[in-house]
């Protein structure tokens, strides 16, 4: 048989999109399944993408939750690295925000106000007097809409969610879309992007709670963590930054080379007895980027997985689950206790709509918000 030029290049290009799409023979692929359904009875999905090495990503579109991550450990072993629930009914009105999109301002605003162009806005008071991830009801707690946006590089879950002027006290109608993508790489992007018609303030981030040993077996205090910081933002008593950028050098807030996350945690210091461990932003020095910085390395010798937190944003919030206090039953009842798993929330700064020299959390209409995270695993 004779093959016609349009012919061999139609061949070509469909063995490089075989090839890119099932790297050692196995195809990445995104499957749908029942969630579960919410108290007002709307059903959710899980949408779980596998890439070609086997690392499975599972999301559902009750906020934008990441429910699992299932990755190999040194010796091929594959176990789920992320705490959560079975199924909806435990992300719904749960108070750890386990693997969820926050929204609109992840972390902390001051007694729930702000000022913006001389209004001031008045949110939900749901911690304490602070206003903690969004409010009551943040983007934790929404119903976003799914669409698979798979390309070759990598199965990609995209959810939309249409956040109406005034919700949970925020100003302008704000657009949010955020792209889950798993690479063959064993990376999970996360892209986010939003839009208002009103100016308006924003800082997204996801909550996943990670221990590297799998299945939330024992603590995370043995973990070995960079984060690549050499500053961070101290807190008054709850938990709001003073404002002040305070150097890590000489503390146990020093993570710049690679420390076991227990090795300091019980230090008679006072920003660790504020919070009961770790819980605050430490100031990226790469600052606000375009493009993707190495933000933080978290690392289980036990297992041999690491975890490589890339971001754009100029801060991040690691958190040792110091509110974790064996109340929670979580996947197949797992027990979840203190220090069972860490976050490291890429975001700008807490209460930054009320500390002007802070990078600026402000959106206008007009303009397009843009942030990118990727979660990266590896074995050593
Ligand atoms: C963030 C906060 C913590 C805590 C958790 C959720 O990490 O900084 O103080 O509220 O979320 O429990």
């Amino acid at each position: 048989m004779k093959l016609s030029v349009p012919m061999v290049a139609f061949l070509l290009v469909s063995l490089l999109t075989v090839n890119a799409w099932s790297a050692q023979g196995k195809k990445s692929t995104m499957q749908k399944q029942a969630f579960g359904k919410t108290d007002d009875g709307q059903q959710m999905d899980l949408y779980t993408l596998t890439n070609a090495k086997g690392m499975e990503v599972a999301i559902t579109n009750f906020g934008g939750t990441i429910v699992s991550i299932k990755v190999p450990d040194k010796n091929g072993n594959i176990a789920d690295v992320l705490l959560g629930y079975d199924d909806v009914s435990g992300y719904q009105g749960g108070k750890a925000y386990f693997g969820a999109t926050i929204g609109r301002y992840g972390n902390r605003i001051a007694k729930g106000k702000f000022t913006l162009d001389g209004k001031t806005y008045t949110l939900p008071q749901n911690d304490g007097v602070n206003t903690l991830h969004g409010g009551t009801k943040g983007f934790s707690q929404r119903v976003w809409t799914a669409k698979d946006v798979s390309s070759p590089a990598g199965q990609a879950l995209q959810l939309t969610y249409l956040s109406k002027d005034g919700e949970e006290g925020f100003p302008g109608n704000l657009s949010v879309k955020v792209v889950f993508t798993l690479a063959n790489t064993n990376e999970l992007k996360i892209d986010y992007s939003a839009t208002t018609d009103k100016d308006t303030v924003l800082n997204l981030t996801n909550h996943s709670y990670f221990n590297l040993s799998g299945k939330g077996e024992g603590d995370i205090l043995g973990t070995e963590l960079t984060l690549h910081a050499s500053k961070f933002t101290p807190v008054d008593a709850t938990l709001i930054p003073t404002g002040e950028l305070r150097a890590v050098k000489g503390t146990p807030f020093d993570f710049t080379k690679s420390t076991a996350i227990g090795a300091r945690i019980n230090q008679d210091d006072e920003q660790l007895k504020l919070a009961g461990g770790y819980d605050h932003n430490w100031v990226l020095d790469a600052g606000k980027t375009v493009a993707l910085h190495l933000a933080a390395q978290a690392y289980d010798p036990t297992s041999g997985r690491e975890l490589e937190v890339l971001t754009t944003e100029p801060g991040i919030q690691f958190y040792t689950g110091n509110f974790l206090d064996g109340s929670i039953h979580g996947k197949g009842d797992k027990v979840y206790n203190k220090h069972a798993a860490f976050c490291l929330e890429t975001q700008h700064f807490p209460d930054s709509p009320n500390h002007p020299k802070f990078p600026t959390t402000e959106l206008k209409p007009g303009q397009r918000y843009h942030t990118m995270t990727v979660f990266k695993f590896l074995t050593k």
